[in-house]
């Protein structure tokens, strides 16, 4: 292997550590608005400070079963008359805090940034299932 082929694989390498040390800056951004919009009630990546009934994102919730355009929506629109019939299912009472939509607050791009930020918490495999998931009507 020529000396050429060694220092472009130290720099791919070198490359990928920026990645984590400092990840591009959508998912920055996506990270502050979550800490200002979202944590208070779902808590941080490992679920710590959630209010009961929020959902965690983290690998372990459900959050990485819907596609991005469903998400995006469920972010900007609440959780709608689907969400209020897992409610019943789930026996949530009904005082209990709703997800609310956040139109007019948070622009698609907005949402789209904090996806960004909560897709660094599922692992591969979930990333991969949650790319080829389609959008539900
Ligand atoms: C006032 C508390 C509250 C805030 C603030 C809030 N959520 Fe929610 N969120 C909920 C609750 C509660 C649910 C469960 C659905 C319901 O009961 O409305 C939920 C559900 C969700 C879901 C669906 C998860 C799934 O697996 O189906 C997503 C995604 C979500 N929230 C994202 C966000 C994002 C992103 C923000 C910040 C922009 C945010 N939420 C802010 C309370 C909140």
């Amino acid at each position: 292997m020529g000396l050429k082929w060694v220092l472009l694989f130290i720099g791919l390498l070198a490359l990928g550590g920026c990645r984590l040390v400092f990840p591009p800056p959508e998912v920055q951004r996506g990270e502050q608005l979550y800490r200002q919009y979202c944590q208070s009630c779902h808590g941080d990546r490992s679920g710590a400070g959630r209010l009961p009934y929020a959902p965690p994102h983290n690998e372990q919730g459900h959050t990485w079963h819907h596609s991005d355009g469903n998400l995006i929506a469920l972010i900007l629109d609440g959780s709608g008359p689907m969400g209020e019939m897992m409610r019943q299912m789930q026996g949530v009472p009904a005082e209990a805090p709703r997800m609310p939509a956040f139109r007019g607050l948070l622009t698609e791009d907005d949402a789209r940034a904090i996806l960004a930020y909560l897709k660094t918490w599922w692992t591969p495999e979930q990333r991969r299932f949650q790319e080829r998931t389609p959008m539900m009507p």
